[in-house]
């Protein structure tokens, strides 16, 4: 069957270069197909509402991220770190601890920013937080895209940038890979 592959941005910016690196994914590797994951409607996260199913956007963001064989989180880098929006949506994805819909789910990390360090410290962060909930986060590789007001058009909302193309379709390429790596990890 084909796989399915769950596209979140850390991003709620309508011209987020990271939603228009997100949107470009599908274009570049058409192997699988994808389902954009929105992070919009989720309440902060509060234990108080983590009860049984929790709210309705809680509850679809979960299933959609069950739905997929796999999770590409595209994000910017805020202060040096993971983005707050984000970080509350994978916090809602951890729980139920023994359910949670990032248990064993394999995940992979993609970042874009007009500055010149990629979103290193963010990544690095997302992967802390990933790892936390026992997703199986995609090791070795790294998605860094920096600059990317350059490597864009923006009107047309594309990414123009060969090079930076053909290095995402390879990051997605490996990623597919990682997803029939999982089960042999789980023994
Ligand atoms: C930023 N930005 C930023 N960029 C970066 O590379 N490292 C950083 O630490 C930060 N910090 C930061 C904090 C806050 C509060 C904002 C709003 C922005 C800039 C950021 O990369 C830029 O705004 C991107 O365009 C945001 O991504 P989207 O929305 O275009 O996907």
């Amino acid at each position: 069957m084909t796989k399915k592959i769950g596209l979140i941005v850390g991003s709620l910016r309508e011209h987020s270069f990271n939603r228009m690196i997100a949107e470009a994914i599908p274009e570049l590797e058409a192997s699988v197909e994808y389902e954009q994951i929105s992070i919009a409607e989720l309440p902060l996260y509060n234990g108080d509402l983590d009860r049984g199913d929790g709210p309705e956007p809680v509850r679809l963001f979960r299933e959609a991220i069950q739905r997929v064989d796999g999770i590409l989180i595209v994000s910017p880098e805020y202060n040096s770190g993971i983005p707050g929006v984000l970080k509350n949506a994978l916090d809602w994805a951890s729980t139920p601890t023994k359910t949670a819909a990032l248990l064993r789910k394999p995940a992979g990390l993609v970042g874009a920013t007009p500055g010149v360090k990629g979103t290193i410290l963010s990544q690095q962060q997302i992967r802390q937080t990933l790892e936390a909930a026992q997703a199986y986060v995609l090791p070795f590789q790294k998605m860094y895209i920096s600059q990317v007001m350059d490597k864009v058009d923006a009107e047309r909302r594309e990414l123009t940038d060969e090079t930076t193309r053909k290095y995402l379709q390879r990051y997605v390429q490996q990623f597919i890979h990682w997803i029939d790596q999982v089960p042999a990890l789980e023994g």
